[in-house]
C-alpha cells in the first residue's frame, strides 16, 4: 500500500476529475431560483408518469444504495494501510473518490422527489436503516480484497446505471437518461483505477493477490445494499425484492455478474500470470473455470414473475 501509495496524486488526477469544471446535481435540476420553475418541474413530472413500476422501485433501490456512502468511506478509511491522520496517500484517494460518488445519491434523491412518484419518507427510512445497518462485503480490512470488492462493484453500479440510462431513453424520458448516463460515465472511471490498483499490486505480490481474489469470488460478491430494509419488513426480504426487479427489467443480472468476472480474469491478465507459490497457482486454476461452471447454475436459477409493493412507491 505504501508503495503503490506514492502514486496517488497521479490517480487522482488521471480518474477523478477537477472539482470546479465537474457537473453538479444543480446543473441538471430545475433551479428554484428562476421563475420557469414550477413549470420545469411539471414537466419532470409529466416525463415520469409512465416510468413503469419496477423501473421506479429499481431507481429507488440505486438511490438508497448511493445514499449508503457514509458506510462506503468509513470502511475504505479502516482499510490496513490508509491512515486518516495523513492528508495525503490513500486517505486523499478515499476523500476525492467519496467526494465525486456524493454528487450521485445527491443527483437522484432530488430528482426522485420532483418526480412525484416516491414516498420520500419511505424512502428515506430505508436509507436511514441502510446507513445504520452496515454491510458485511467480506473484506475484513484487507486492501487487496477491498480492491476486488470495489473494482467488481463499480463495475456492476456502470453497468447498472447504463442499463437504466437506455431504458429511460426508450420509455421516452431523455432528461432521466443524461443524469444516469453521467453517474454510469464517474462510475467508470472509478472503476478503472480500482482495477489499476490491483494490477500494481498483481505486478508486486501476485500470489497474495490471486489468493485474495479467489476468496473474494469464493465468497461471491455481495451488494453494497444487501441489507436494505423498509419498515415492518424482515431484512433481506426489500433486497431481494428489489434485485429480482432488476433482474426482471434486465438492469442487473446473474450473467452481468459472470460477465464482470470473466471482464476482471481478462483485464488483469489471470491466465498468464506466472511466478505464484503453489496454492496461488491452484487459485488461478480455479478462477479461470469459475465462469463456466457459474454460467451452468445460472441456466437453472429463475426470477420471480410477481411484482411486491414496495412502500416507496406511492403510483
Ligand atoms: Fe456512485
Ligand atoms: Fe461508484
Amino acid at each position: 500500500m505504501k508503495f503503490i501509495g506514492e502514486k496517488i496524486d497521479s490517480f487522482v488526477d488521471e480518474f477523478l476529475k477537477p472539482i470546479d469544471t465537474n457537473w453538479q446535481p444543480a446543473d441538471l435540476l430545475p433551479d428554484a431560483t428562476s421563475e420557469n420553475f414550477f413549470q420545469e418541474v411539471k414537466l419532470l413530472q409529466e416525463s415520469c408518469r409512465e416510468l413503469p413500476y419496477d423501473y421506479m422501485a429499481v431507481l429507488v433501490g440505486d438511490t438508497i444504495t448511493e445514499e449508503a456512502l457514509p458506510t462506503y468511506e468509513s470502511w475504505l478509511m479502516g482499510v490496513e494501510g490508509v491512515n486518516q491522520q495523513e492528508t495525503a496517500g490513500w486517505s486523499k484517494w478515499v476523500r476525492w473518490w467519496t467526494a465525486e460518488e456524493n454528487r450521485h445519491g445527491d443527483l437522484l434523491n432530488k430528482y426522485l422527489y420532483l418526480s412525484g412518484r416516491i414516498n420520500m419518507r419511505a424512502m428515506e427510512t430505508s436509507t436511514q436503516y441502510l446507513i445504520a445497518d452496515g454491510f458485511d462485503i467480506g473484506t475484513g480490512t484487507d486492501p487487496y480484497r477491498n480492491f476486488v470488492y470495489t473494482s467488481f462493484q463499480e463495475l456492476a453500479t456502470n453497468l447498472s446505471h447504463r442499463r437504466t440510462a437506455t431504458l429511460s431513453k426508450q420509455f421516452g424520458n431523455t432528461h432521466l437518461s443524461k443524469i444516469c448516463g453521467l453517474i454510469a460515465a464517474d462510475e467508470m472511471r472509478h472503476a478503472k483505477a480500482y482495477k489499476t490498483f490491483v494490477s500494481h499490486i498483481f505486478e508486486v505480490d501476485p500470489s497474495e493477490m490471486m489468493l485474495a481474489l479467489e476468496d473474494m469470488m469464493k465468497k461471491k460478491i455481495v451488494m453494497p445494499a444487501h441489507f436494505l430494509r423498509e419498515t415492518g419488513v424482515k431484512m433481506g426480504q426489500t433486497f431481494s425484492h428489489f434485485s429480482d426487479a432488476a433482474q426482471r427489467l434486465g438492469v442487473y443480472t446473474t450473467l452481468d455478474y459472470i460477465q464482470i468476472l470473466e471482464d476482471l480474469l481478462e483485464e488483469w491478465k489471470i491466465e498468464n500470470i506466472r511466478g505464484l507459490n503453489e496454492t496461488a497457482e491452484k487459485a488461478r486454476d480455479y478462477l479461470v473455470a469459475l465462469p463456466t461452471r457459474l454460467k451452468r447454475v445460472a441456466e437453472r436459477t429463475k426470477v420471480p414473475e410477481l411484482e411486491y409493493e414496495f412502500s416507496w412507491i406511492t403510483r
